[in-house]
């Protein structure tokens, strides 16, 4: 799979899969993300295309991606709904709940405008979907646009969400049942205007990479570090190696993902004109003796 193009399914139809996560339910990789398998809507203030819903591919080897469907689908019926094609609904990211069996999505949820900035949620019994759609809401009255969940060790999960008019990253700890915030939260990275967070842990420390704000254009992306996930974040470096790291490659973060004991960064390679089209790439993080990070651009995703 050639990094920066867009990816086909093993039935040889295009991955529409953006902004999304990866993540190991079982023996089975899944991967969830925006399915914008449509045209560009004309005369949209920010290139946008309808919402169709939250795809679900599944795989063993991480290279060969079979479609299960759409997770969490559209409601053209209802113009209201946050699922109406008319919306926004992006980085969805999904966590298993072992307290109540629940496979729980997170999702930025927004009108067309991008002004309404909310956190959506849906819940299923499998991780296949259906998912089904029970709120979108401002987490903390805090404005939510770009986000990840992250389970900790311990099987406390979080929100990580730009806030603030993306001023700051707001990191909000969710309920039992992961189905909601509980109250406590944090704003970290004061007027850094990071977005598209992604995490994870590795010795004693949680790193999270991130891009600058520069709507569908890519920017350079820079790693925060702390030992706390509601901690004192501090921006480190470009963790990106090789031409056009500057530009990350010409892609976005998406997701961190662990697989075999080592991580791998997701990232979207938008393109503006034609949404549906955006590429994928999967590079691996190489965490260096010093605990600084490196991503270097491989031209090829093979798997693992
Ligand atoms: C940057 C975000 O990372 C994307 O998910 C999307 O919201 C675009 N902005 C829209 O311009």
């Amino acid at each position: 799979m050639k990094n920066g193009q867009i990816w086909y399914d093993v039935d040889g139809n295009d991955i529409q899969a953006h902004g999304g996560c990866i993540i190991k339910f079982g023996n089975l990789y899944y991967w969830y993300g925006e399915h914008k398998g449509g045209p560009n809507v004309p005369n949209s203030k920010v290139e946008r295309v309808d919402v169709i819903g939250v795809s679900c591919y599944t795989s063993q080897d991480l290279v060969n991606w079979k479609y299960e469907g759409l997770a969490l689908e559209a409601d053209k019926s209802d113009p209201e709904s946050p699922l109406h094609p008319s919306k926004v609904l992006e980085r969805p990211k999904v966590l298993y709940n072992e307290k109540t069996g629940k496979y729980v999505m997170w999702f930025h949820s927004d009108r067309a405008d991008y002004q309404f900035a909310r956190a959506g949620v849906a819940i299923s019994d499998n991780p296949k979907g259906p998912f089904v759609f029970l709120r979108d809401f401002t987490p903390n009255k805090q404005d939510s646009r770009d986000m990840t969940v992250y389970k900790d060790k311990d099987g406390v999960a979080y929100l990580f969400h730009s806030a603030n008019r993306n001023k700051t990253m707001n990191v909000a700890r969710l309920t039992e049942d992961y189905t909601n915030v509980d109250g406590l939260f944090v704003s970290v990275l004061p007027d850094q205007e990071r977005e598209a967070p992604a995490l994870f842990f590795y010795d004693g420390m949680y790193y999270m990479i991130s891009s600058g704000c520069t709507s569908w254009n890519p920017n350079a992306a820079l790693y925060a570090e702390c030992p706390h996930l509601m901690g004192k974040w501090k921006l480190i470096d470009n963790p990106l190696e090789g031409k056009d790291a500057r530009i990350t490659f010409y892609g976005q973060s998406a997701y961190i993902f662990e697989a075999e004991g080592a991580f791998y960064l997701m990232l979207d390679h938008w393109k503006p004109d034609s949404l549906r089209y955006s590429g994928y790439s999967i590079l691996p993080i190489k965490v260096n003796p010093d605990k600084t990070l490196t991503v270097p651009w491989q031209e090829e995703w093979l798997g693992i």
